[in-house]
């Protein structure tokens, strides 16, 4: 006897149907197949499911003769054990040993060798793909239940062991579907301690930060050891605006994908601050494998990518970030797969300006050669460099800011208008979630028509610092977020030379 049940795939951000043929042939000598282009985790899912059936009181394949499972579509390659589940139930449908209505039902989960059902990466896509689908009940790992509950129109079942799942198929024990959660207003908003407040001085890069923060600009800080460059980085997040709930459902999906969802909520509810160490891997940063999976640079989605200590990374790690910083997405190919993944996060990079990291100081000596200088500063080629729109400089701080108590200002008062800024941007872009930094040529056309004297600013500057045509459009875009910033529908000539302060001088 033969069965399908209907499983699924994840393929880059998103769920595929797969279906598990299962095929008993009771005469013969005992034999397990499985076909249908399964990677080894895959494959190894025979030893489990024969034990978790044994173990469930079951009949188990070694008693049923020869026993063929396929996944199909088989030119789709198969990975991660969520197939142990499907196969099992497969089995005992194929064997007589469960009846049920497999229609519209689709089963994902790893089992351990007792039957209990592990949890497993990809339960939000899969959900999200399986209710776009037309499916009405779909059976989950316990342990993932928290992350799929956030979808709705579609019956969740968490599913803690095999037998438990067995009868609840047969109508002995019913399961009820989970209750699904509903975001709320506050969910998204930034709950960490970092504050502004506590960073003295600094307010050229804290300005700086705050026009990052309203219209998704890059920036790079250079300055001596211990003036502050991490410490402002870090609390940039502090100030990003709020995330919106199709935002909080992309992240969690690619944090759900990567197997990096917080245990306890399992959900991604607040911008994500990610800081590679510069010892990174290309892979790592910007994603890969045989069954590609997403990089840093993706779970910094709608967050920050802080790269410290920017001049130690391998430049040839860093040149996989040209195309990402400029398209906003990542196209990972490799033999039998490939997937696009978002990549559209604000990057914040770090660095001394000479190995010695004094040669910018006003105190203290540096003691670099003009060679070592030169050869420091080429390490970040001259494309990356072009792909950011603010150069800060982050002086030593005197003492005397240091030892005063007073407070600067806080980072909900800067997010304040931050989002006042955003909230401009939402009815420029008809509120598809586009920020000014993500402003394509006809956007420019459109939005950011120039006065006379603010283009003839703009191009004698443009002639000064040699700006290329990418840097050109980056200054114009840059200047309608400080427009946004001031409430001001207008770019003025002021706003340009504000944003050219911004450009590295030589
Ligand atoms: N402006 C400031 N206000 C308050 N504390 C500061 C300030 N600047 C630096 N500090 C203190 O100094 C510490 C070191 O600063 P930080 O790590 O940001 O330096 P850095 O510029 O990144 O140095 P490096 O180039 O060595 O990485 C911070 O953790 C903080 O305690
Ligand atoms: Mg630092």
């Amino acid at each position: 006897m033969s069965s399908k049940i209907l499983s699924s795939a994840i393929v880059g951000l998103n769920g595929d149907f797969v279906e598990v043929e299962v095929d008993v042939l009771a005469s013969g000598l005992h034999n397990f197949t499985l076909v249908g282009l399964p990677d080894t985790s895959v494959k190894e899912s025979r030893d489990r499911v024969s034990s978790a059936l044994k173990n469930n009181g079951f009949k188990p394949p070694h008693q049923c003769g020869r026993i063929t499972v396929n996944l199909a579509p088989a030119d789709l390659q198969k990975s991660s054990p969520i197939y142990d589940v499907p196969i099992a139930i497969g089995f005992l449908v194929s064997t007589g040993q469960l009846t049920f209505d497999t229609k519209d039902k689709l089963f994902v989960g790893e089992l351990a060798l007792d039957g209990v059902v592990r949890g497993i990466n990809g339960v939000l896509p899969i959900t999200l793909f399986a209710k776009e689908s037309g499916i009405k009940e779909i059976y989950v790992p316990e342990e993932n239940v928290a992350e799929a509950s956030i979808v709705d129109g579609i019956d969740i079942i968490g599913v803690k062991d095999l037998r438990v799942l067995a009868l609840h198929l047969s109508g002995q024990e019913v399961l009820t579907p989970i209750i699904n959660q509903k975001l709320s207003e506050s969910d998204g908003v930034y709950k960490g301690s970092l504050d502004m407040k506590y960073i003295k001085g600094h307010e050229h890069a804290k300005r700086a930060l705050e026009i990052a923060a309203a219209g998704g600009h890059n920036v790079i800080f250079h300055g001596p050891p211990g003036s502050g460059k991490t410490l402002l980085a870090k609390t940039f997040v502090s100030i990003l605006p709020p995330l919106s709930k199709n935002e909080i459902l992309d992240i969690t999906k690619i944090y759900s994908v990567a197997g990096q969802l917080p245990h306890d909520e399992q959900m991604i509810k607040s911008r994500q601050f990610r800081a590679p160490h510069h010892s990174a891997s290309a892979v790592s940063l910007i994603g890969g494998g045989s069954n590609p999976r997403p990089g840093e640079i993706t779970l910094a989605h709608r967050g920050v990518l802080f790269l410290d200590e920017f001049a130690e990374f391998p430049r040839a790690v860093l040149e996989n970030l040209r195309q990402p910083l400029e398209d906003g997405t990542v196209t990972i190919a490799r033999a039998n797969a490939s997937a696009e993944f978002p990549a559209n996060f604000t990057l914040v990079a770090a660095m001394n300006p000479c190995p010695c990291g004094y040669a910018t100081d006003a105190n203290k000596e540096c003691t670099c050669t003009p060679a070592q200088i030169v050869r420091y500063s080429q390490k970040i080629s001259g494309p990356i460099l072009d792909r950011i729109d603010m150069h800060i400089d982050v002086p030593r701080i005197h003492i005397n800011k240091l030892d005063n108590d007073e407070l600067a200002e806080e980072s909900n008062l800067v997010r304040n208008r931050v989002m006042i800024a955003r909230n401009a941007q939402e009815k420029r872009f008809q509120n598809s979630g586009k920020i000014n930094a993500e402003m394509n040529q006809i956007d420019i056309k459109k939005h950011c028509p120039l006065d006379k004297e603010s283009k003839a600013l703009l191009k004698s500057a443009a002639e000064k610092l040699d700006l290329s045509a990418r840097a050109y459009y980056r200054m114009i875009k840059l200047a309608r977020t400080i427009a946004d910033l001031d409430g001001n529908e207008k770019i003025t000539k002021n706003h340009i030379a504000e944003s050219l302060q911004y450009r590295p001088k030589v």
